[in-house]
């Protein structure tokens, strides 16, 4: 990897641009009733973006699309194949960035990046090095390689967990707030990372974020769960217009420290 990451054997092939079609998904645990008939589509290629208050069903709706959920009913279609069918992921290589991190906890930083390649036999130990060095020097964690996820801060997990997905060379890829924890440079550092794996590889990325400077500057379009309702989706120029109070207090919480929001939150 240069700046951006290299393309993979596959990429020429018919499944490098794949889009996603989430088709009236509902998603309930028991009774509880977490996303509801939502439907929107990505484009092959397009960077979208999925906001909305914490837990709204975000990362149950990301964890859909990447079949580690099966909705209760409806379908997410990626490439027009079932997401929940475990073959549609053998086809696409689908990598999803989890909000948590995931890493491997007993491999240090290094082999948690070579993991899947060594594991899919996509490249020779040298190739393997060299893609796994280039990708922790551009998220500035080479001097990272050798440690351990423990011996990590919050924010460096969560760069080793990007880089990880990186080395996979996906078709789609997914955060689950990738911006979060991480000082605004390094933030900053991520938006420009997806924008350009979107210009040069047109990998369809789905971004799960709170953060309103990454959604204007690189989302193709911004949708808005609440509540497990799918409220809008438009480009970032209309959506900061939309007049939805749900929409314009998601994107522009005011402060009033005469009637906080947390006595609202108590009483009710
Ligand atoms: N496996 C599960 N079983 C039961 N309930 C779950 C499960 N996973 C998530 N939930 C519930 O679904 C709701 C939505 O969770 P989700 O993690 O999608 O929220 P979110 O929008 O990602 O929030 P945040 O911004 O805080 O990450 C929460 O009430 C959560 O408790
Ligand atoms: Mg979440």
């Amino acid at each position: 990897m240069s700046q951006s990451p290299q393309s993979s054997p596959k990429a020429s092939d018919a499944f490098n641009h794949v889009g996603v079609e989430v088709d009236h998904v509902s998603i309930q645990f028991g009774s509880n009733k977490i996303v509801t008939d939502v439907t929107f589509s990505v484009k092959p290629g397009e960077v979208f973006v999925l906001m909305g208050a914490s837990g709204a069903g975000k990362s149950v709706l990301l964890r859909a699309i990447v079949g580690l959920i099966e909705p209760t009913s409806g379908k997410v279609l990626i490439d027009g194949m079932d997401a929940a069918n475990p073959q549609t992921h053998q086809k696409i290589r689908t990598a999803l960035v989890f909000q948590a991190g995931a890493l491997f906890n007993s491999l240090s930083v290094y082999d948690n990046l070579a993991f899947y390649p060594r594991e899919h036999r996509l490249m020779s130990e040298k190739r393997i090095r060299e893609k796994v060095m280039d990708t922790l020097k551009i998220l500035s964690l080479e001097k990272a390689a050798g440690k351990h996820p423990s011996e990590l801060s919050g924010g460096m997990k969560k760069r080793v967990a990007i880089a990880r997905a990186l080395v996979m060379e996906p078709q789609l890829l997914l955060y689950d707030e990738p911006t979060s924890e991480l000082d605004p440079i390094m933030a900053a550092t991520i938006s420009e990372i997806i924008a350009a794996l979107r210009e040069q590889y047109s990998v369809t990325s789905i971004v799960v974020s709170h953060d309103r400077e990454l959604a204007y500057s690189i989302g193709g379009r911004v949708a808005i769960l609440h509540q497990g309702d799918l409220r809008t989706v438009e480009s970032p120029s209309s959506i900061q217009n939309n007049q939805d109070p749900v929409v314009k207090e998601f994107l522009n919480p005011e402060i009033n420290l005469k009637n906080p929001r947390f006595r609202k939150i108590q009483q009710s």
